[in-house]
């Protein structure tokens, strides 16, 4: 007995040893430990021994299945281990690889610019007011002191969708309907899309605009002018000058084009403002009082100011872009200029 056992421990240990997987070692353990295993069937061969010889074997039995249960508890922990190492290595990554790069895409310039805009005016208490593209002849126009059939209406060609409705062409629209929804004092600007059925270097059939309002009790032409000059030093320079010349908008009396100093030159005339040291940028005016009693607003008690800008011209303007066309045509190459 006690010699089969000691055979049986030496066959388990080269069992062991030659097991190179998990699948294997737990083979040899049922093999040798497992309900019919060869050991356990030793154990069952005890009475059949004299009874005076059973602890002893008794107990070489427990001892040999105590080693056997060590040994392969050993080897299959090994094997784990390897296995996982193996597993770890084949998944590494190679950290040294150039990865795939994600472009990080940026603002377009006219967003850039309304957004500058729009900042300068909202840090001197202005609010930000909206309104539909989509809009009504009535506060595009007639609000505005422009009748229907009146030959103020070729001013801006128009796309219109019923003898109602129509892409609005201004930003002054939100004029009307702001002024109409609240009380002065009024102070808002109105940045937003508008359409005309123009096409060329300067104009294209969609462009973008920023309307100015406030309506106070005292408003004069020196406070828009006031205005208009710290507007054009922040979004410029510090020396810009600002001049008014005389002109005509239905909606304002008196109206003015607003004419910069050239950013460029500085005054000195220069191929970008044609010589002239002056570059248009805005059409502004003292608010109709028609306008303002249109809106249901006193206008023996108040006076209003409101200006127009286009914000394509004035991202020309402000980086010297020859041709208007570029700013639609997205071409990565010139938008990655403006990181
Ligand atoms: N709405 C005018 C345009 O699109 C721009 C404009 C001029 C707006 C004078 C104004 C203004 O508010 O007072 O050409």
């Amino acid at each position: 007995m006690m010699e089969k056992i000691a055979k049986l421990i030496e066959q388990a240990q080269s069992d062991i040893a030659a097991s190179n997987t998990l699948a294997q070692i737990n083979a040899v353990k049922v093999k040798y430990l497992g309900k019919s295993g060869e050991l356990t069937q030793l154990l069952r061969g005890m009475k059949d021994l004299a009874p005076e010889d059973r602890p002893a074997a008794g107990k070489f039995v427990n001892q040999a299945r105590d080693e056997i249960t060590e040994l392969t508890d050993k080897k299959s922990k090994e094997l784990a281990q390897a296995e996982t190492d193996e597993k770890m290595l084949k998944e590494s990554i190679d950290i040294t690889l150039d990865g795939n790069a994600v472009e990080r895409g940026s603002l377009h310039p006219c967003t850039l610019v309304a957004n500058e805009i729009v900042e300068i005016f909202t840090s001197m208490g202005f609010s930000i007011a909206q309104g539909p593209e989509i809009e009504l002849d009535k506060f595009c126009f007639q609000m505005l002191n422009i009748p229907p059939d009146h030959p103020a209406r070729d001013m801006q060609d128009t796309f219109y969708i019923t003898d109602e409705a129509l892409l609005r062409t201004h930003t002054s629209s939100v004029q009307a309907r702001a002024m109409l929804k609240s009380k002065p004092p009024i102070r808002i600007v109105c940045p937003g899309k508008v359409y005309r059925p123009d096409d060329d270097a300067t104009h294209s059939p969609m462009f973008q605009q920023i309307e100015g309002l406030v309506v106070d009790e005292k408003v004069t032409l020196c406070d828009l002018k006031g205005l208009l000059e710290t507007f054009a030093q922040k979004l410029f320079d510090q020396k810009t000058k600002v001049r008014f010349r005389p002109s005509f908008f239905p909606f304002t009396e008196p109206s003015v084009e607003v004419d910069v100093t050239c950013s460029v030159c500085h005054g000195k005339g220069c191929r970008i403002c044609k010589g002239t040291g002056w570059i248009e940028i805005l059409g502004a005016g003292i608010v109709n009082p028609k306008v303002l009693e249109n809106c249901g607003i006193d206008s023996k008690k108040y006076k209003g100011l409101a200006f127009g800008l286009g914000i394509e011209r004035t991202t020309m303007i402000k980086y010297g872009i020859p041709d208007m066309r570029i700013l639609f045509e997205n071409d990565v190459r010139f938008l990655k200029e403006f990181k």
